[in-house]
């Protein structure tokens, strides 16, 4: 069966990507998986200098997902560009880099970024707009149209030759507008869902148990709002949408 895709110009084998952050940078995964059997690789998101995450505790469990305040760690483009990128350039699979505007999450930094993306071998850019644990920036221009427009329309004059895709936050209340804003924008495509903010409290030391309180809540728990807020996305813009949400269900129920 051919189950080739172009998603808005990247040519995929197969319309199966990883959600960023959730795969590294793939090589701990390519001891279990063939990456070349990947319809795409998003990395996880890279910042132009290196970055610590938060304090710990960064992950816990809740009933049906987890919550993670890992802060965006990462060690930046130049290390990804030396160490990661050409191990991925192996698999013969299209590489999306997952960017954001690292610890100042202004709007320069994320130009930043995209201009030396522009100028690397790989085959899209996917910009965090929705980065709850970080303290600056993002997350003002992500939940609104005006917001995602300025930063995308930014975004898109230096990313001249690559497919721009925009990650959307959920937490918002009408996932439309975001939505719009990246669209008449110039974005070439949207992805959401990114986690919902969440808490979980140790009740017996009357404490948060994350590290900075709060957290992005992934997992089954949330595929329900993923599936309704792509429904509703799609619905409002003409560009093609990108789902990430958990993959298996017991029972396949859509
Ligand atoms: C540990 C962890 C790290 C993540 N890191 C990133 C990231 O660097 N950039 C990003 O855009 N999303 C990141 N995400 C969000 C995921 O890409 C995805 O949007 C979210 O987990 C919802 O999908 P899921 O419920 O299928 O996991 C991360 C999620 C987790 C669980």
């Amino acid at each position: 069966m051919n189950t080739e895709i172009d998603f808005c110009g990247i040519k995929m084998k197969n319309p199966v990507t990883v959600a960023s952050g959730t795969f590294g940078y793939g090589r701990g995964h390519s001891q279990f998986i063939d990456l070349s059997k990947l319809g795409a690789i998003i990395t996880k998101g890279t910042s132009m200098r290196p970055k610590l995450g938060n304090k710990p505790p960064r992950i816990c469990e809740t009933n049906s997902g987890m919550l993670n305040a890992i802060g965006l760690e990462n060690p930046g483009l130049d290390y990804f560009v030396e160490n990661d990128l050409p191990f991925l350039k192996q698999f013969n699979t299209p590489i999306i880099v997952n960017c954001f505007g690292g610890a100042e999450g202004t709007i320069e930094a994320y130009v930043e970024i995209c201009e030396a993306l522009n100028n690397l071998e790989i085959d899209g850019v996917e910009i965090n707009l929705s980065c709850p644990n970080v303290k600056a920036g993002c997350l003002a221009f992500g939940t609104t149209y005006e917001g995602v427009k300025e930063i995308t329309s930014a975004c898109r004059k230096v990313l001249t030759n690559k497919p721009l895709i925009v990650k959307l936050t959920p937490n918002v209340t009408d996932i439309t507008l975001p939505a719009k804003g990246a669209e008449d924008a110039g974005a070439d495509a949207i992805s959401l869902i990114n986690t919902i903010t969440g808490m979980k409290i140790d009740i017996e030391k009357r404490k948060p148990v994350l590290g900075i309180n709060t957290g992005g809540l992934s997992g089954p728990a949330i595929k329900p709002v993923a599936v309704r807020m792509v429904y509703q996305a799609s619905h409002s813009v003409k560009i093609p949408v990108m789902g990430l949400r958990w993959n298996y269900d017991r029972r396949r129920c859509n």
